[in-house]
Order: structure tokens, then sequence, then C-alpha cells
């Protein structure tokens, strides 16, 4: 499988997980999506980073998004690893981890970059939108654990860009001001922003966010 960009439709699958078999596109439904991989059970990183994920359910189901992380041990190994998240990190695991022990889903996402590891699959994270289409991709080192809060705020800036003509500057969180997409026409700007603007450049407009 080539690597899989911006835009492309995410590759459906059927796959063995901690929560039974699934067919992916039929569990992600009309929601948003997080794929993620791990290199590897019963390993420290990835054992926070489920940890983690784990206690931010309520901040993804407020946002409609399902989560379902990968790893290519089977599927008893994730059951007596899902007790040790649970134990060590105080939560409870909520989502199903793929098995992929034949390696067939990481092949289809290019998971394993043999230049790192011949055998373990790479940090990697695909937000997928409703329409299946890939909206961002992200792959760490094995080494450095993800940043969840990041992943939260840029499904933050995918939904409100969806939505309106402007896009989100550097560090922006919820609540703050947004820039107004080169495509809008001055003119236009009142009736689209009625919460006002300021021309900083003729290419730099700042608008209050606008679902607020
Ligand atoms: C970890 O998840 O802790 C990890 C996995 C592979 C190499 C280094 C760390």
């Amino acid at each position: 499988m080539a690597t899989l960009r911006l835009g492309d439709i995410a590759p459906n699958f059927t796959a063995e997980t901690s929560e039974g078999r699934i067919d992916f596109y039929e569990y992600l439904g009309n929601a948003w999506g997080i794929f993620f991989s791990h290199p590897a059970d019963f390993t420290p990183v990835c054992t926070t980073e489920l940890g983690a994920t784990a206690k931010l359910a309520a901040e993804f189901a407020a946002r409609n998004v399902k989560v379902i992380a990968l790893s290519v041990d089977p599927v008893g190994r994730h059951h007596l690893w899902i007790d040790d998240i649970n134990e060590t990190q105080q939560t409870v695991v909520n989502f199903p981890i793929i098995a992929d022990a034949d390696r067939k889903v990481s092949e289809l996402y290019d998971l394993i970059h043999p230049n790192a590891s011949e055998t373990a699959t790479v940090r990697s994270v695909f937000v997928i939108g409703p329409d299946k289409k890939i909206k961002l991709t992200l792959t760490y080192p094995a080494s450095t654990g993800r940043n969840f809060y990041e992943l939260l705020r840029v499904i933050d800036s995918l939904q409100l860009t969806a939505h309106y003509q402007v896009a989100t500057p550097a560090n922006w969180q919820q609540g703050d001001d947004v820039v107004i997409l080169p495509a809008v026409k001055d003119v236009d700007i009142p009736a689209k922003f009625p919460k006002g603007f300021r021309v900083i450049k003729p290419y730099l407009r700042i608008t209050p966010q606008p679902n607020l």
C-alpha cells in the first residue's frame, strides 16, 4: 500500500479486536474517527498513551469521535495488557484495540517503517472524517508519546473549518480568534462574519470564532 495522504479515502478492513471482530466503517458509522497505532503491547509509553486516551472518553464523545487503536499482538495479549493499563493508569480502556498479528491492517495503512523497525508498528495517527477521508496524519517515533490534547484541538479546528470559511492560526485554542479564508471577498465579510473583523494585511483578516 502506498502512503496514505490527506484527502485519501481511509481504507476499510475487518479485524479481530479486544471488543470482537469489527468492520472499520461499521464501527465508525457517521462519526469522526481516530485510528492510532502502537509499537507493541506491554510497552511503557503505549501503556500511558492508551490510558490517556481512555481518560478523554467524554471529550471524544462530545466531538462525536470514535477511537480505535492497533497493535500487532494477538487479542489474548491485548486483554492481559488492558488489565495492566486499567490498573496502572487508573482508568478503563473503553475503545477497541485491533489485534493485527498478521500485519494486514498495518500494511494497509503503511504502519511498518522498516528503517525504524522491521517488526514493530510506528506511532501513527489518522483522523478520519465522517466522509471517510483522511483529515490528519502524524507519525511519532517509538520513544515519544503523543499529545492527545493536540488531537482534540485539531478535531475542534477540523469541525469548525468544515462549517465556516475560516482557518485556525498557530496555537489556536477553542474561543480564540480565527482567520478568514483568502477565498472570501472583503465585500462578503460583514454578512458572513457578523461578529466583526480586523484587516491586518489584505491576506490576514481576523474574526472571532464564529460558532460560539
Ligand atoms: C513504548 O511504547 O514504551 C516503547 C515501544 C517501543 C520502543 C520504545 C518504547
